[in-house]
């Protein structure tokens, strides 16, 4: 009892509010809410700075609006409220600076895995021998060299998974934003993914968005874990995370980090007006699941925690 409560006063500066850098933000949110038109309101009054170099996680459960912010910031959804800029810019609309990675690795399936690449860069104004260029150097960046040649259909997920982020690192945006990209590959392979995004954020240090309701995917990844809550969506805690990298996903400090997340979102659930979620017979804080709680209670079949089972 008394070495959980030194463990827990000893990884509180672990977690802290994020206060803020100086200097304009890469990416900045203001004000932004968005009501679609069936009146739902996605968002409301959402700041968020994206700071040169910083990956943020947003975390959330479901329908809490992480998705509608995500496409805010690619240009894809224009906010009904606030406003988007990029270096100071308001953004408009969707542009190469601000690549999107989906949870699908929506490849063209009549290409090979180098032509998957090449196409893009060509599309986008980079020459021909440029485009082979970097197409070798980011299949290499994943771990495919030898697969160049294959057909999306002859790779497995995770693969493909691998070729659809060579693909958006190639293009070099100014801010890459993923969409759970990792939400339906096993857990194992998740976790070869978890590693080889860090590695690859050690070295570029881009500026990144990266949604997910994985608690411990989040501390993993994250610089910051922006952690909001639905009905209306909108942030709770903006925390900056000073775990050390590489980050390990047993780490008993991070395991420590998730479970005030999740207790954090657990409050946030009660206080809203669904109803409370399920109790398990066991006490929240001695709980050490991974997942957002969803509205209800539900459990979150969707997403295996990071690190299950390998
Ligand atoms: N095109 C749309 N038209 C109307 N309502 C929408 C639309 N897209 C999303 N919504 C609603 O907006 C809210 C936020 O949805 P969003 O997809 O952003 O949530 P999310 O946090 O990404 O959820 P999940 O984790 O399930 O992907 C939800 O209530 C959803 O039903
Ligand atoms: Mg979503």
């Amino acid at each position: 009892m008394l070495k959980r409560l030194r463990h827990r006063f000893s990884t509180r500066q672990l977690l802290v509010p994020f206060r803020g850098r100086a200097g304009l933000a890469k990416l900045a949110v203001r004000s932004v809410g968005h009501t679609f038109p069936n009146e739902v309101v996605a968002l409301r009054s959402v700041d968020i700075d994206f700071h040169s170099g910083q990956f943020v996680c947003l975390l959330g459960p479901s329908g809490c609006g992480k998705s509608t912010l995500l496409y805010a910031l690619a240009g894809l959804v224009r906010p009904s409220g606030g406003h988007v800029s990029l270096d100071g810019r308001e953004v408009t609309g969707p542009g190469p600076d601000r690549v999107l990675v989906f949870q699908e690795a929506a490849l063209f399936p009549w290409f090979t895995v180098r032509q998957n690449l090449v196409f893009v860069l060509r599309a986008n104004g980079v020459t021909r021998s440029e485009a082979e260029e970097r197409a070798r150097a980011f299949v290499r960046r994943v771990h495919l060299e030898g697969f160049e040649s294959a057909l999306p259909h002859q790779l497995s997920g995770g693969m493909r998974m691998r070729v659809s982020l060579a693909r958006a690192l190639a293009m070099d945006p100014a801010v890459l934003l993923m969409d759970e990209p990792f939400g339906a590959l096993d857990a194992r392979t998740r976790a070869h993914m978890h590693e080889l995004l860090q590695s690859i954020w050690m070295r570029d240090r881009k500026t990144g968005g990266f949604v997910t309701h994985d608690i411990r995917e989040a501390l993993l990844l994250g610089d910051r874990v922006v952690v909001m809550a639905g009905r209306p969506g909108r942030v709770l805690e903006d925390l900056e995370v000073r775990l050390s990298r590489p980050r390990d996903p047993d780490d008993t400090a991070l395991v420590e980090l998730s479970r005030r997340i999740r207790v954090l979102l657990a409050r946030a659930e009660r206080a809203s007006d669904s109803p409370p979620p399920v109790s398990h017979g066991q006490d929240e804080e001695d709980r050490d699941d991974e997942a957002v709680p969803r509205p209800g209670g539900v459990p979150d079949d969707a997403a295996p925690p990071v690190g299950a089972g390998v």
